[in-house]
């Protein structure tokens, strides 16, 4: 199985993509086929809302770094979202790639995306209480589902704010290789 993660955070020692690399490297030594972007070091555009994925292609016109991620994305069987929480959304470079999604609906809104994939969002916060926040992944897996991800995973780090936390949070990093083992189990 092919596992895509796309890495909103654009620290070095990020609690968020620490935390998608360990599932992605227990899935991998699991079997499956993994592949990273960091978007951060990408050069890429936000939606421009110029509906000419509705209108005229069946893919996003823009053509810039995040066309490969896209389809990597599309082509890939579970992928993994990480996002640092900032003002409680989603940062800005996870934001722009999750906006360029757009292009994988067709006019009518129905999906381009083939059924049955999975996908997990692991989402860091500085705040340890995890009642804060619980509003985000809901409005992000409705999306999700309807462009055809069926089993969603989400793992939330909850504080301190500090880089590097999430090596120390065993909790954590017990829960990402629980998710590659069910992303990567037959009914995963
Ligand atoms: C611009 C900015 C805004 C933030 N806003 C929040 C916030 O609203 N609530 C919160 O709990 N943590 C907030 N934080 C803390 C981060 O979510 C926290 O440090 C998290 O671990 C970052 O994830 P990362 O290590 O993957 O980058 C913010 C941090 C920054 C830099």
């Amino acid at each position: 199985m092919k596992i895509v993660a796309v890495l909103g955070s654009p620290r070095a020692k990020s609690n968020s993509t620490a935390l998608a690399r360990k599932i992605l490297s227990k899935a991998g030594e699991l079997g499956a086929e993994t592949r990273e972007f960091v978007l951060n070091k990408l050069d890429f555009k936000g939606c421009q809302g110029c509906e000419t994925c509705k209108t005229k292609l069946d893919r996003c016109v823009l053509k810039d770094d995040l066309s490969e991620v896209l389809e990597a994305v599309k082509e890939a069987d579970a992928l993994i979202m990480a996002s640092p929480n900032y003002f409680g959304e989603v940062s800005s470079q996870f934001k722009a790639f999750f906006d360029r999604t757009y292009s994988f609906l067709n006019a009518d809104f129905s999906t381009r995306v083939s059924p049955g994939k999975s996908s997990v969002f692991v989402f860091a916060q500085g705040q340890t209480d995890l009642n804060a926040y619980a509003d985000v992944f809901p409005r992000y897996e409705r999306w999700l589902k309807h462009y055809g991800f069926t089993e969603n995973y989400l793992l939330r780090m909850n504080g301190p704010r500090d880089a590097d936390s999430a090596s120390k949070r065993d909790d954590m990093l017990q829960e990402a290789d629980r998710i590659a083992e069910n992303l990567t189990s037959p009914a995963g």
